[in-house]
């Protein structure tokens, strides 16, 4: 009964301009192992669930790109005809999965995310899973906050101990808030309280207790994808989702869903995870030199601190007194921008996204 949906449809424009519309962040090598993010991620899920029951969600203009880098069914790959945010496509991919099978227990997963701690994390979905499975939860991993990073969603537990189902249950938190992406006082008050969690954007439930969410707290997408469910699965399905699919609420799971339930749970998590959704974090995880810049043979950093400096193979590099700045020069773009503002990119980019 187990079921596994990787994301995999988002532009990752924070990371603009090696993250493109036409090539976004989850298909790049930007760790630099040989392997694509998604890559990575779903190897991490074969581990625990058969290549059958995995699925990817994605644009339509991803397909092709999916299917030469994983090898998976083409009828495993959930294909939306447009970009409305993760609540539509988890909404429609959670109907299809529970017609398939009404019991299914399902993990959802970014594609896009570095899991350092992987015999860690798998060992948290079990936990979850079973969970799941007994409880009417919505269930997410929770990572100890490093910063006021304003890009995540922050979740208050209740330190009571909840009903023993199993033996780990006490790993299971009941979620008092849920706060997506406050803004940065906000944040910085979260920080200092203690109390509270990132989200990791890794969320585990039955179908059962998603979809009952999802008819309370974001209704008109609920009717939506139930409308099609006689289509699901018959060559009346591409028709119906073309046509609709377009016109649900463009709106993300943590807001639609995550901050109005009630029914939210967190398990803690130190499993090394990074969200490697900005300059800054992938600059967390990268080696650096003496000056804490991201550095490489041709460069010259003279007086350089805390830069994040990636250019294309070829291409020297001189700089000299910059702090705290990233530097990306790409084939087409050339982004200098203070890593204070990084957030912005986001914005600024938008601009452009469509033309690279
Ligand atoms: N299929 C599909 N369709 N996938 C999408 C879409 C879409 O329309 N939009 C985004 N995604 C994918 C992205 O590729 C990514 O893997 C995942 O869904 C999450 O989307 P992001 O756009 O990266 O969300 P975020 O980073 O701003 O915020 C979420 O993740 C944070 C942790 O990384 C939230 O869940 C936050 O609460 C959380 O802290
Ligand atoms: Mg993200």
């Amino acid at each position: 009964n187990r079921y596994v949906l990787i994301m995999a449809g988002g532009v990752g424009s924070r990371f603009w301009p090696k993250s493109r519309n036409s090539f976004p962040k989850q298909f790049i090598d930007i760790l630099g192992t040989g392997q694509s993010l998604l890559q990575i991620t779903y190897a991490r899920f074969l581990k625990i669930c058969d290549a059958a029951q995995i699925y990817v969600l994605t644009n339509n203009n991803y397909v092709d790109l999916v299917l030469n880098q994983l090898s998976l069914e083409r009828g495993n790959i959930i294909v939306e005809p447009s970009r409305n945010n993760t609540a539509p496509c988890l909404a429609y991919a959670n109907a299809k999965i529970s017609k398939i099978n009404p019991e299914a227990n399902i993990v959802v997963a970014p594609s896009d995310h570095l899991i350092l701690k992987e015999d860690e994390f798998l060992s948290k979905i079990e936990v979850a899973l079973s969970y799941a499975e007994a409880n009417d939860a919505l269930i997410t991993l929770g990572i100890k906050p490093t910063r006021p990073d304003t890009g995540y969603g922050y979740i208050k537990y209740e330190n009571e101990q909840v009903i023993k189902t199993t033996e780990r249950v006490d790993e299971v938190k009941k979620v008092e808030a849920f706060v997506e992406k406050p803004q940065l006082e906000i944040a910085e008050e979260y920080l200092k309280n203690g109390d509270y969690l990132w989200n990791a954007g890794i969320f585990i439930w039955s179908a059962r207790s998603f979809s009952r969410a999802l008819e309370v707290h974001a209704p008109s997408i609920y009717e939506l994808f139930n409308r099609g469910l006689a289509s699901y699965g018959t060559e009346q399905e591409a028709e119906f989702i073309n046509l609709n699919y377009p016109t649900a609420k463009n709106i993300s799971i943590d807001f639609a869903v995550m901050e109005k339930a009630t029914n939210i749970f967190t398990i803690p998590a130190d499993i090394g995870w990074s969200d490697l959704g900005t300059w800054a974090s992938l600059h967390e995880v990268t080696k650096k030199d003496n000056d804490n810049s991201i550095n490489s043979k041709n460069f010259i950093l003279n007086n350089t601190k805390d830069c994040i400096v990636s250019v294309n193979n070829h291409k020297a590099v001189i700089i000299d007194g910059l702090e705290n700045y990233i530097v990306v020069d790409d084939d087409e773009v050339l982004l200098i921008y203070p890593k204070a503002k990084e957030q912005e990119i986001k914005e600024v980019s938008s601009n452009f996204v469509n033309s690279f």
